[in-house]
């Protein structure tokens, strides 16, 4: 299977940036224990600060990868284009936010991709991608 991770904006930073919310593992660390964790998989990262960017990669893989977890930063919270993109493709999306976007502040709260995604992962930290992999992997092993 293969499986696309999408991170958005400031999501660079990790292992840096507000280490209290975020923890101090940096994303790239993480990904190389994810693909040993999950190495049946063929696992793909990408990130980027700038919103056509994650647009153009979602359109890139979302015609032929069986899954896509997105995690948009803040676009989460303004992106219609990121909302219309998902909406565009074939590929299912799964959302994951490291923090619990519902346990800080109000504008955290309203997310525009949702909607056009299968549903949500938000407060599990870094697992929070292990759990949406796990989920294409049940997915998968359920048709
Ligand atoms: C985040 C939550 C967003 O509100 C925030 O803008 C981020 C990270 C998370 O992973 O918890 O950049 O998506």
């Amino acid at each position: 299977m293969k499986l696309q991770i999408i991170n958005g904006p400031n999501l660079n930073l990790l292992g840096k940036r507000e280490t209290s919310i975020y923890g101090s593992t940096s994303f790239e660390e993480f990904f190389e224990t994810l693909k040993k964790r999950f190495s049946s998989l063929e696992l793909h990262y990408y990130q980027s600060n700038v919103e056509g960017e994650i647009i153009n990669k979602i359109h890139e893989v979302g015609f032929s990868f069986d899954g896509i977890i997105i995690n948009a930063g803040a676009y989460t919270h303004t992106s219609i284009a990121i909302h219309d993109a998902i909406g565009g493709i074939k590929t299912p999306v799964v959302e994951v936010h490291i923090s619990n976007v519902y346990a800080r502040e109000e504008f955290r709260h309203k997310s525009l991709i949702t909607s056009k995604c299968v549903g949500m992962m938000t407060g599990f930290g870094m697992e929070g991608y292990a759990l949406a992999l796990t989920y294409f992997i049940n997915k998968n092993a359920a048709q």
